[in-house]
C-alpha cells in the first residue's frame, strides 16, 4: 500500500504535459525536440534541430500558465531561445540579431539538453541497481515495491544482446541483496524485454529465437528464481506477439520453474487478442501446473502499430483505434482475469482513476491483486487509492544511462502528451471532472459500430483518390501459411528462362540456378541472350518506327 503524502499534487511531468500536450503546436516541437535530440551525434547538428524546432513556436502564449515554476522557467528559457533564434526577428539588424545567435546557442543547447534530462531524470530511477535501490527507499517507507527495468531494447547486434543479458543478470543479483524475503510478490523484481536479449526476434528468425532466446530468457528465470525474486517479461510491439508466446511457453515449461509463483507476462488491452491470450494464458498455466502474474497494460505502442499498418498496407489494425474500445477492453481483461484466480495473479498497470477504481469495483478482495503505475507517473493517484484502500502498490521503474532512455522517453511523452489521455485530462481545468471519469461503455455504445473518431483502416488511407497498396503480414502466421500453400504447387517445378525472341539465334547453352538463400535448391535453368539475340532484337524494334500501315 502507498500512503499519502502531506505533498501529493500532480507529478512534474503531468504539469508539464498539461502545459505541452500534442495538441499544441509548441508540445509537438518539444515531442520532436525530445525524441531527435538524444541521439543526434554532434553540436552542429544539435544547433540546427534546437533552430528548426524552437524558433517558431509561439511560446510566450505559454507564459506563466503554469501552476509549476519549473515548467514557467522552461517556458521562459524556450521563449527567449525562440527569440534569439527567430532570423525573421523585428528591431534588431541582422548582424546582431547573428552574433545574437552565435553567442547564445552554446547557451541554448546547454539549457535544452538540460531540460531534456531533467525529463528523463523524472522516469530514471537511477543509474545503477543500487542507485535506484537507494533512490527508491522514501516510496518503500510508503509501502510499494518496484519492478525494475534496464533501460535499452531491441538489440541489433549479438553483442549488445549479450551486453543486456549481462545487465539483466547482474541486476538480479543487485536486487537480490539483502532481501529478507524470499516470496516474489512481497519482494521487488525485474521487467525484460525479448527484443533486447536477441538481435533477430523476429518471426523469419523463428529457429534462431527459439535456439538461443528460449536458453537466455530462461538463464535470467532460473537466476531470479533462485533469488526469489519476481520476473516479468514485458509486452512490445504487436508482430512480436505470437513469438512471444512461444518463447514464454518454451520457458515456462521448463522443470527448473516448477512451485515458483515469480514468472510474469505483460498483456496489452488495446490489443484486439488480448482475451484470447488470456485464455491461452490461462490454460498454458493449467497444463503446467504454474501460477503466473499477469500484467494488464493498455499499451505503450499505439501510434507506432497505427503507423506500420498503413505503411504495411495491412488489412487491419492490430490495436483498438478509439480510446475508449481500450478502457473498455481493460475493464473486461481484468474481469477475466478476476475468474483466472486459481492460476493467475493479477497486476493491474494503469494511472487512470476511472480505470482503478473499475478495478475496486470488480476485484473480490483487496488482496486479490496489485496495483502497478510507473516511476515518474500517477504518484498521487496511486498513493490515494492505496490508502483509502489499502491495495498493493508496485513501481516500474527504468533503471540506466539517460542516452538508453531515448525510446522509453518516446513512449511516456505520445501516450501522455495525448490530449484524450487520462492524465493529460486530469490537470486540464478546461475539462469537467464529469467528463474526466466518463463511462468508456456508455461512449462505446453511444459512438455505433463506426464511431466518428474512428482511424480509417488502411485499404482507404488516401480516401476518394485511390485506395492503398495490399501488404502482406509477415509477421502473420495465418497469412504466412496462405502464402506457403500459394506458393506449394511450384515447389517441385524447375524453370527455364530464355531470351523473348520469336525466333531464338541459335543460343542454346544452359547454366543451371541455385537459389541464393539455399545452396541446395535448383530453381531451373537459363538460357542468356547472345550477340546475335541482341542484333534480333533490335533488329525487330526497327519496325516499330514505321508509320503503322506499313509494319
Ligand atoms: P489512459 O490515458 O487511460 O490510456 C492511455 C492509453 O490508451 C494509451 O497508452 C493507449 O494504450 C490507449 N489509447 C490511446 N488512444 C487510443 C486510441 N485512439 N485507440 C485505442 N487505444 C488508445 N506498455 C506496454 O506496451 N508494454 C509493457 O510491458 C508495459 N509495461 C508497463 C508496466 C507498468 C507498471 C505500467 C504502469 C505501464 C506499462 N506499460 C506497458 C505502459 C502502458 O501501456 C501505458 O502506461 C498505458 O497505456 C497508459 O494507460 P493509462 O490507463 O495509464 O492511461
Ligand atoms: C515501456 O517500455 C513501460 O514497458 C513499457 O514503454
Amino acid at each position: 500500500m502507498e500512503k499519502l503524502r502531506a505533498d501529493d499534487r500532480p507529478g512534474l511531468m503531468e504539469v508539464f504535459l498539461a502545459e505541452y500536450g500534442l495538441s499544441s503546436k509548441e508540445g509537438v516541437a518539444l515531442m520532436c525536440l525530445a525524441e531527435a535530440l538524444l541521439r543526434v551525434p554532434d553540436q552542429k547538428t544539435i544547433d540546427a534541430l534546437i533552430e528548426d524546432k524552437i524558433a517558431p513556436s509561439a511560446w510566450g502564449s505559454h507564459l506563466g500558465k503554469s501552476s509549476s515554476s519549473l515548467v514557467n522557467a522552461s517556458t521562459c528559457a524556450l521563449l527567449l531561445t525562440g527569440k534569439v533564434l527567430d532570423e525573421g526577428g523585428e528591431g534588431i539588424s541582422l548582424v546582431l540579431h547573428r552574433a545574437v545567435k552565435r553567442l547564445g546557442e552554446p547557451v541554448i543547447r546547454l539549457a535544452v539538453q538540460r531540460a531534456m534530462r531533467e525529463l528523463g531524470h523524472q522516469f530514471v530511477l537511477g543509474r545503477t541497481i543500487g542507485e535506484a535501490r537507494a533512490r527508491g527507499k522514501s516510496a518503500r517507507g510508503r509501502g510499494c515495491t518496484f519492478s525494475y527495468d534496464m533501460l535499452g531494447e531491441a538489440a541489433l547486434t549479438a553483442g549488445e544482446a549479450r551486453g543486456y543479458f549481462d545487465a539483466y543478470s547482474s541486476a538480479i543479483a543487485g536486487i537480490a541483496d539483502g532481501l529478507a524475503s524470499d516470496n516474489p510478490r512481497e519482494n521487488p523484481g525485474l521487467s525484460v524485454k525479448l527484443s533486447a536479449l536477441h538481435p533477430r526476434f523476429e518471426v523469419s528468425q523463428r529457429h534462431r529465437v527459439m535456439d538461443e532466446l528460449v536458453g537466455s530468457c530462461l538463464a535470467l528465470a532460473r537466476q531470479a528464481k533462485k533469488a526469489g525474486i519476481g520476473f516479468t517479461i514485458d509486452a512490445e510491439e504487436a508482430d512480436r506477439l505470437e513469438l512471444s508466446l512461444d518463447v514464454i511457453a518454451a520457458v515456462l515449461r521448463d522443470p527448473d520453474l516448477a512451485g515458483w509463483a515469480g514468472f510474469g507476462v505483460v498483456v496489452q488491452a488495446y490489443s484486439r487478442r488480448a482475451g484470447p491470450v488470456l485464455d491461452w494464458l490461462c490454460a498454458l498455466a493449467g497444463e503446467l501446473d504454474r501460477k503466473i502474474n499477469v500484467r494488464l497494460v493498455k499499451g505503450a505502442y499505439w501510434d507506432s502499430e497505427i503507423k506500420r499498418a498503413q505503411v504495411e498496407g495491412l488489412q487491419d489494425f492490430p490495436v483498438f483505434t478509439t480510446k475508449a474500445a481500450t478502457d473498455v477492453a481493460f475493464i473486461c481483461c481484468a474481469k477475466k482475469l478476476f475468474g483466472f484466480s486459481d492460476r493467475i495473479f493479477p497486476q493491474f498497470a494503469t494511472h487512470n482513476a476511472h480505470t482503478m477504481a473499475a478495478v475496486l469495483e470488480l476485484a473480490p478482495d483487496k488482496d486479490s491483486f496489485e496495483f502497478q503505475r510507473l516511476q515518474g507517473m500517477g504518484e498521487a493517484l496511486h498513493a490515494l487509492v492505496g490508502q483509502k484502500f489499502a491495495t498493493r502498490c508496485r513501481i516500474y521503474a527504468p533503471v540506466g544511462a539517460h542516452r538508453d532512455l531515448l525510446a522509453y522517453l518516446v513512449r511516456r511523452l505520445l501516450e501522455n502528451g495525448a490530449n484524450s489521455s487520462f492524465v493529460n485530462l486530469i490537470v486540464n481545468t478546461d475539462v469537467p471532472a464529469r467528463d474526466v471519469a466518463a463511462d468508456p461503455f456508455e461512449k462505446v455504445l453511444t459512438a455505433g459500430p463506426v464511431p466518428a473518431s474512428a482511424i480509417v483502416l488502411p485499404a482507404r488511407l488516401f480516401g476518394q483518390r485511390r485506395e492503398n497498396s495490399r501488404g502482406r503480414d509477415l509477421n502473420d502466421p495465418i497469412e504466412l501459411e496462405a502464402i506457403e500453400a500459394a506458393r506449394a504447387p511450384f515447389r517441385k517445378r524447375t524453370w527455364l528462362g530464355q531470351p523473348l525472341l520469336v525466333d531464338p539465334y541459335g543460343q542454346t547453352e544452359k547454366h543451371t540456378v541455385f537459389n541464393p538463400a539455399d545452396p541446395g535448391d535448383r530453381v531451373g535453368e537459363v538460357i542468356f541472350a547472345g550477340p546475335a539475340d541482341v542484333r534480333g532484337a533490335i533488329g525487330n524494334g526497327q519496325i516499330w518506327k514505321l508509320p503503322p500501315q506499313e509494319r
